[in-house]
């Protein structure tokens, strides 16, 4: 396989690659900066030295894809792949041979741990061996879901923003924790256990609303501090704020460069 950029995201990626047992002298990596590669004992590639490799993945910038895709040559059998935000499979694949199979990638911060979410959708020139390959490839990063491309924006909002959304909620679990007493290691240590213990629930085949009844006495506490998240909107906040981010996706995506 190829990988050009070995930035924030494409190291990485090579990171949970290596770690997950790929033989590096099978990868050619490309990057500005030789030492971004070389950390990894790897030897850097050249953009036009790229023949061979059956998955290439693009981990640039969105502003740089262009002039990368004009730049090197590829063989017709070669998969794209591209993680650039904003970045449609129609524009690819006006910088690409007619018919050269692409596949559009939103991974989100996960990746870095090997617990990210990967949406891709294929252009029609991609064959289920060609996305056996990409998903090989992907799979030490995350749980990838195929989509349609159209679905990308709200992707980018629940998935790539939803990070920050749910850690904000998180540290807001945290001071009220404090704000009633406890330590902030203690808040921190049981608002995680119990988002933890909530996911697992969750993930058993409770329904949300079941959850909510399970711990809500008559005339309890649950209830008490609900009836104050529903009085104050926090709901239809939540969804706003999901619905902001996917139009500003979307905004951002008409822009020539894509998101950033
Ligand atoms: N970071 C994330 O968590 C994340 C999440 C979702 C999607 N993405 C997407 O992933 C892509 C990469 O993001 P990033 O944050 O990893 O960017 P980054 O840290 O800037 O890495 C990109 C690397 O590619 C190099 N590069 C640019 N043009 C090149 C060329 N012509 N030949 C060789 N190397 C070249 C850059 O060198 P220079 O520094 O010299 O330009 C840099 O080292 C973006 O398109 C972004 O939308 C990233």
């Amino acid at each position: 396989m190829g990988l050009i950029g070995c930035g924030n995201l494409g190291s990485a990626m090579l990171t949970r690659w290596i770690a997950n047992g790929a033989d590096p002298h099978l990868i050619k990596v490309v990057d500005n900066h030789p030492e971004r590669i070389t950390q990894f004992n790897m030897k850097s590639s050249a953009l036009e030295d790229l023949s061979g490799v059956d998955v290439l993945v693009l981990a640039v910038k969105p502003w740089n894809i262009v002039e990368v895709l004009q730049r090197i040559k590829i063989e017709p059998d070669t998969v794209v792949v591209s993680m650039a935000a904003g970045v449609s499979l129609s524009k690819l694949a006006k910088a690409l041979p007619a018919k050269q199979p692409i596949c559009r990638v939103m991974p989100n911060i996960g990746v870095k741990l090997g617990l990210g979410v990967l949406a891709i959708a294929f252009n029609s020139y991609v064959q289920s061996s060609h996305k056996l390959s990409v998903k090989e490839i992907l799979e030490p990063l995350g749980k990838t879901i195929e989509l349609k491309e159209k679905d990308f924006n709200a992707v980018t909002a629940l998935a790539g923003s939803g990070p920050a959304f749910v850690s904000l909620i998180l540290e807001s679990l945290m001071m009220g924790g404090v704000a009633g007493g406890l330590s902030s290691e203690t808040a921190k240590f049981l608002a995680l256990e119990t988002v933890n213990t909530t996911l697992e629930l969750i993930e058993s085949g409770l329904h949300f609303d079941e959850l909510r009844f399970l711990v809500s006495s008559p005339a309890g506490t649950t209830v008490a501090g609900l009836e104050v998240l529903e009085k104050d909107g926090v709901r239809g906040s939540i969804i706003q704020s999901i619905k902001a981010a996917s139009s500003r996706a979307e905004e951002l995506g008409q822009e020539p460069a894509g998101i950033d």
